[in-house]
């Protein structure tokens, strides 16, 4: 069966959802439309794909009648777009992170299972092949038990070209760690299987624009008890996105887009990529899994409840920044 897909928000990341549509090809997804009150991008996007454009997404969706949204707009409209679209029957992608409270999620949610239609939540994280490799390794046990992750990512984040909204609390949630610390919850909750319970979190607040944090450190347990530290700054420095493994029995070294080292003692050794896995962009992956989920009548990987409680943390650590004290996730 083939569907019918809208997108919402012409923004930045529009293009890797509509390039991944076209990389599965019309006898899966069509897209057939695009909505953003900015006619200038919205149109750009609609020449460039071949769609209809309308300024609204609620006058799309009654027109249209599409099987499926990807929902790609700030974060403070993620609740209000998923709850409309949902409503009018329509399967959902959401753009990570899921909302900027655990009770939007729950809007959501419900508005969801009402609905009977499939919600999938875009943590493109467990698509990426070096990200897979490191599960695997994770699973097979062959350095023994994991104990402890040190995830680090720098990205300049203050830059001209960031769309303001990103930096203004009420609608983006947050700064780096909401944005990009949404990846790295995400990324440990999902690699060691196991949630996030207590965080510990040191944010600082010194840009120059906007009113979010742009760095942070945060200490997390897991159920289990791995601990993980996660080290993030959008002021000025070196790009970085670089997650560490210790194990019982050795160490890996995880660069999400590059690959996968590991040491059972001594220098670092680059692991082998099985190439046919880095061929399909995860964008495109995520659809057949959201495609998956609907065919089937099941939950896809990242699933609603699992997106709530990366959105839980994110909470625990604002509450642990506001309290000076440990949070333990709700
Ligand atoms: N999965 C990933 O790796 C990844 C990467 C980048 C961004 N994202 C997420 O994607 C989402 C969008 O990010 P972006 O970088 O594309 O942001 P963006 O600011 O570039 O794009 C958002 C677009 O939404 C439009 N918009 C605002 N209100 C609207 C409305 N009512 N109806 C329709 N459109 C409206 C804006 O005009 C803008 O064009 C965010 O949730 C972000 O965190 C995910």
């Amino acid at each position: 069966m083939s569907y019918r897909v809208v997108m919402i928000g012409a923004g930045g990341i529009s293009r890797n959802h509509l390039d991944a549509i076209r990389q599965l090809g019309p006898e899966r997804l069509t897209a057939v439309a695009v909505a953003d009150p900015d006619g200038v991008r919205g149109r750009d996007v609609a020449a460039q794909y071949g769609l209809a454009y309308y300024p609204s997404y609620q006058e799309m969706i009654v027109q249209e009648k599409p099987d499926i949204a990807i929902i790609a707009l700030p974060h403070h409209l993620h609740e209000e777009c998923a709850v409309f679209c949902a409503a009018k029957g329509c399967h959902l992608l959401l753009e990570k992170p899921m909302a900027n409270s655990s009770a939007s999620c729950d809007a959501i949610l419900a508005a969801v299972r009402e609905a009977g239609v499939a919600l999938m939540v875009g943590h493109t994280q467990h698509y990426l092949p070096a990200n897979r490799q490191a599960k695997a390794l994770i699973e097979s046990g062959r350095l023994g038990k994991l104990v402890a992750i040190h995830d680090t990512r720098h990205k300049a984040y203050f830059e001209e070209e960031r769309p303001r909204w990103f930096l203004e609390k009420e609608k983006a949630g947050g700064g780096i760690l909401m944005n990009l610390g949404a990846h790295s919850i995400d990324k440990i909750q999902w690699l060691t299987g196991r949630r996030v319970t207590k965080v510990k979190a040191v944010l600082s607040y010194e840009a120059p624009i906007g009113n979010v944090e742009g760095s942070g450190v945060v200490l997390a347990e897991t159920e289990g008890g791995i601990g993980a530290v996660i080290v993030q700054s959008g002021y000025a420095g070196v790009a970085k996105d670089e997650t560490e493994l210790i194990f019982t029995g050795g160490m890996a070294r995880l660069v999400s887009r590059q690959g996968l080292w590991i040491s059972s003692g001594g220098e670092y050794e680059p692991v082998e990529g099985d190439d046919a896995q880095g061929a399909e962009s995860p964008f495109a992956s995520q659809l057949y899994d959201l495609l998956d989920a609907i065919e089937h009548r099941s939950e896809p990987e990242c699933s609603g409840e699992y997106a709530k409680s990366v959105i839980a943390v994110l909470e625990a650590v604002y509450r642990s920044q506001a309290t000076g004290v440990e949070q333990v996730v709700d």
